[in-house]
Order: structure tokens, then sequence, then C-alpha cells
């Protein structure tokens, strides 16, 4: 069934998605289903990435235990409120991303060719889509009803090393998921127009 976009959403999915969704510091500690975290991705993958490669890896951080793992490559601003965070997600990217290709790329089986044996290309292609997956993660949680706190204060190299040591996979940044707590969110600060920042020639 062709199911394409037919208009636009109504102005109430519009606020939780973009005008009132906000970066929260803290957060309802009631655990967050597996299912909520599964239902997440299901939304991400359908996203659009550059040949269809989808590099986006998730490691979320739910136990105690693992949570200690990821304390020390906390800075210290985020240390705090990511211990106490329901979830933490880790959104790296795979560096043999590109295997993948011949399945997820089918119609065109010379894709995987493009980018093996070019580290320069690959490390790249994997970090622009991982980080646009990011935001995608960040936008299907808002859909679902969930909050973020992304953060890129923390020490990739440490959390590489604990978590991906075969170096296979990046991480590339942290969001804390849950259910937000708004009085610890930051007052709102200026967004830059669209004079500023766009130009239509
Ligand atoms: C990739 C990324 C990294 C960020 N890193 C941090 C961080 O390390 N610590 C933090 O407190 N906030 C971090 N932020 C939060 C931003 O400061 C926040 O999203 C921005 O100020 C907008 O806030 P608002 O969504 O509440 O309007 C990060 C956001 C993004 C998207």
């Amino acid at each position: 069934m062709d199911t394409a976009a037919t208009g636009p959403l109504p102005d109430a999915a519009l606020d939780q998605l973009f005008r009132n969704a906000r970066t929260h510091n803290g957060f309802n500690p009631d655990p967050i289903p597996d299912t909520a975290l599964r239902a997440i991705y299901e939304l991400v993958k359908w996203a659009p990435t550059t040949a269809n490669s989808q590099p986006l890896r998730v490691l979320f951080i739910k136990s105690r235990a693992a949570k200690e793992r990821l304390r020390a490559a906390l800075s210290s601003g985020n240390r705090d409120k990511t211990m106490a965070a329901p979830a933490t997600a880790i959104l790296a990217y795979d560096l043999e991303f590109f295997e993948k290709l011949p399945r997820t790329f089918a119609h065109n089986q010379e894709a995987r060719s493009w980018f093996a044996g070019q580290p320069a290309l690959i490390e790249t292609t994997a970090l622009r889509n991982s980080s646009i997956q990011g935001g995608y993660f960040i936008m299907a949680a808002r859909a679902l009803g969930y909050d973020c706190g992304p953060m890129s204060g923390f020490d990739n190299a440490k959390v590489d090393a604990e978590f991906f040591p075969d170096r296979r996979i990046k991480s590339n940044f942290l969001c804390n998921l849950g259910h937000g707590d708004w009085s610890k969110v930051m007052p709102r600060n200026e967004r830059l127009t669209f004079d500023e920042t766009c130009e239509i020639l």
C-alpha cells in the first residue's frame, strides 16, 4: 500500500516533537521498559541514510552494573543525571557498516566496493549517518512520549575501551531517556532565525 505523507502533522504533534520538547536533565525514576527501547528503534530504522548504510549501533545502558561501567567516562556535569536516568543510550557507529550493503542496498551489489579499503570515507560516512540517525532517535523517542537528554560531554575513548574493545564500533554521543522532570529543565534559549541561517537562491 502507498502510504506517502498526506500533509502536515497536527500542531499538537509538532509541539511534542519540536516546539515544546526540551532537553532533560532529570527523569522520573520509573524504569523504561525494553519494549519502549525497541519501539524507538523500530521507527529510527526507517529514516534515510547514505545508500541505506545504517551505521548507527545503539547500546542501551539500563542495569545498575552497566551504569557503573559508564560512570568513569562521564564529565562531572553529566555524571549524576546520567547515573540516575532510567536508561542511557550510547549512540555509536560501526566502521564495518559497508559489509551489510549487499543486503541493505540490494539493488546495487557494487555499493560495498565504494567503501571497502577507504578509511577516510568510511569514517565520514559512518559519523555523518550515525549522527543523523541519532537525531532521528531523539525525534522517535519524543514521538513515542519519551524525553531525551543528549550529551557529548564524556570521554569517547573510555567508552570505546569499556564497551567496544574490538575497535570496530565507535561512540558518537550519549542520550539519557525517560519521562523528564520539568523542574530540572534549563531556561529555553533563543534560536537563530531563518534569515540568519538560511538563504534561498
Ligand atoms: C549532540 C549534543 C550534545 C550535547 N551535550 C550536552 C552535554 O554534554 N551536557 C549537557 O548538559 N547538555 C548537552 N546537550 C544539550 C544541549 O545543550 C541542549 O540540547 C540545547 O541547549 C537545547 O536545549 P533545549 O532542547 O532544552 O532547548 C547536548 C545536546 C546535543 C544535541
